[in-house]
This record gives C-alpha cells, sequence and structure tokens, in this order.
C-alpha cells in the first residue's frame, strides 16, 4: 500500500506509547484515524494529539477481549469513514510470574487482549476490507518475545509466539492480493507496558509478587525506561506499509537470540541459559 493520505487507519491501543506514535505518524501522512483503547482517562489527550496534526479522529472506548466490542468499532468506523485501509491490532498488556504461581484468570487476561485482541481485529475487520476491493494492510503488534522465550512470562510468550504464527499464516493466504500483513516484533520501547495492571480487570486480582517477581519488574521497568522512543517505531511501522514489508523489527542486538533458538531447536539442544531469563537479555 503506497499512497497513505486520505486514508484511514484504525489503532488498538491508540491511547498509549507504540499505538499513540502510530497515530500521529499517520496523521502527519494525512490519514484519517480511528483511535481504539479501554483506558478512558487518557484517550481524550491522546486524540488532541493527534487531531493536533489536522487528522479526523473516530475515537472508541475500546475492550479488544471482547469480540462484541471490537465487531461495534468495526461498525462504527465503516459508517463514519467508509473504509479501513491499515488495521493495527496494536493492544497489549504485559503480563508475567511463574506459571506455577499464575491463575487460570491470569492468563486469560493477557491472552485475551494480546492474542484474541487480534482475533477480534481480524475477523471483524478484514471481511469488511476485503468486500471494499480497495488497498490495506494489517499490521499486529508481537513482540521479540513471540521469537525468544523468557522465564517468567509464559502469558506473554504464548501470545506473542500465536500473534507471530497468524500474521505468517495471514500473510500466505494473503499473498497476491491488494491487502499487505506486517508483524511488528519490536524489543524494548520506552512506553507503558509495564504497568500494564492499570487496565487489569477487577476479574483478575492483583497478584502477591515473589522477590524474583520484584526483581524482575524492577529490570523490566529499567530497560523500558532505556528503550527506544515509541516514534522509531511508528517510522519502521509506516516504512514496512509501504514497502509491503512483513517483519517489522527494530532491535538488531537481539536478533542473535532468534538464531540461537533456532541452532538450538535444529541441533536438539534443551533451550539456552542466554534466552532462558529475560534478566540476562540486552
Ligand atoms: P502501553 O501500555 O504504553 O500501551 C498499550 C495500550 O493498550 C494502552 O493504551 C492500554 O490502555 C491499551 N490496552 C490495554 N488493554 C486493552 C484492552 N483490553 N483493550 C483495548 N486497549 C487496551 O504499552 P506499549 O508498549 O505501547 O504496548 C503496545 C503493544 O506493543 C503491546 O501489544 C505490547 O505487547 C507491544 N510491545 C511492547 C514492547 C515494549 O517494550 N514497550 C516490546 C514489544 C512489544
Amino acid at each position: 500500500m503506497r499512497e497513505l493520505n486520505k486514508r484511514v487507519a484504525v489503532v488498538t491501543g491508540a491511547a498509549s506509547g507504540i499505538g499513540l506514535a502510530m497515530a500521529e505518524r499517520f496523521a502527519a501522512d494525512g490519514m484519517s484515524l480511528v483511535m481504539a483503547d479501554i483506558e478512558a482517562s487518557v484517550l481524550d489527550a491522546a486524540v488532541d494529539r493527534v487531531s493536533a496534526h489536522g487528522a479526523e479522529v473516530l475515537s472508541a472506548v475500546v475492550d479488544v477481549s471482547d469480540a462484541a466490542a471490537v465487531e461495534n468499532l468495526a461498525r462504527q468506523t465503516y459508517e463514519r469513514f467508509g473504509a479501513a485501509h491499515v488495521l493495527c491490532n496494536n493492544a497489549g498488556v504485559g503480563g508475567g510470574g511463574a506459571q506455577a504461581t499464575l491463575t487460570v484468570a491470569e492468563w486469560d487476561w493477557v491472552l485475551g487482549v494480546n492474542l484474541h485482541g487480534v482475533i477480534h481485529g481480524i475477523a471483524s475487520f478484514l471481511p469488511r476490507m476485503v468486500a471494499s476491493g480497495e488497498d490495506g494492510h494489517i499490521v499486529n503488534t508481537a513482540s521479540m518475545a513471540g521469537h525468544v522465550a523468557f522465564g517468567g512470562m509464559g502469558p506473554y510468550n504464548a501470545s506473542k509466539y500465536a500473534v507471530v504464527g497468524l500474521s505468517e499464516s495471514l500473510f500466505h493466504e494473503l499473498g497476491g492480493t491488494n491487502i499487505g500483513v506486517s508483524v511488528l516484533c519490536p524489543g524494548w520501547v520506552n512506553t507503558r507496558i509495564g504497568e500494564s495492571s492499570r487496565n487489569r480487570p477487577m476479574s483478575v486480582p492483583e497478584r502477591m509478587s515473589r522477590p524474583e517477581d520484584a526483581a524482575r519488574a524492577a529490570y523490566i521497568t529499567q530497560v523500558l525506561a532505556d528503550g527506544l522512543a515509541p516514534s522509531a517505531i511508528a517510522d519502521l511501522v509506516h516504512d514496512a506499509i509501504v514497502g509491503d514489508k512483513f517483519w517489522i523489527f527494530s532491535h538488531p542486538d537481539m536478533m542473535p537470540g532468534i538464531r540461537q533458538r533456532a541452532d538450538e531447536i535444529l541441533a536438539g539442544r534443551n533451550p539456552g541459559t542466554g534466552s532462558g531469563d529475560v534478566t540476562k537479555l540486552g
């Protein structure tokens, strides 16, 4: 999809971090925006930032883990703009802890947002995009954690590996059509992902932190603060859409982890310590 000017972009998780940066970048490219997020209290300010670029914005408070809510978002989008050209299934939450200590509700929350949120976006928007016959592009936000697993990040790893897998499958399905697909796999980015509990549903009580959880959280807080600016990720996403590139990686220094994992698999070796502990990365 070469031309973004005067087209429509839908971004979930658009009130903060990478989603907000993508919305701002698309607005600067002349696109109209649909900004969806669960966090109503900050969505208005995010919309103001994006509108300041001159973009027409439809904002919606949406829980992407709710299929009916995402279907309603698609309906609203087509009522208002008559099209969705770029769809960024981006909303996500960080969630972790040793699997021996996790509750099923914690698994369901992370998988509900990070995996089913993407599935719902595809289920509600893709048929409409195909039917329109117009050019389009879908960007699913995964992570480096969709390629390399870390101890203490089971639900997050599971959700992101799944997003990589379904995105590759979608790429094969849409090959030769006018709808492109990209999967975004960043390393550390300076966002509020480390504070994901702010959007934790009432049904998923805050977990009792164990010392190792606290150490992991402190490490992640630091590397996120030192991470890339979200605007740098938004620029990569823009380039992937107009250049029709599937893989979007942002951290060359983390790529050896993917090779190490592939080597281990091919050699039949057990997962190495380098890729086994998030605090040993980067
Ligand atoms: P962020 O916390 O700044 O933004 C995430 C947004 O998603 C927030 O505005 C939040 O309110 C929204 N959200 C959370 N639950 C939602 C739900 N149920 N329905 C709708 N919106 C919901 O974090 P960030 O980093 O911008 O996250 C965006 C995506 O990037 C996520 O999928 C995350 O997993 C991914 N990612 C982030 C990395 C990082 O280092 N920050 C690295 C790799 C991937």
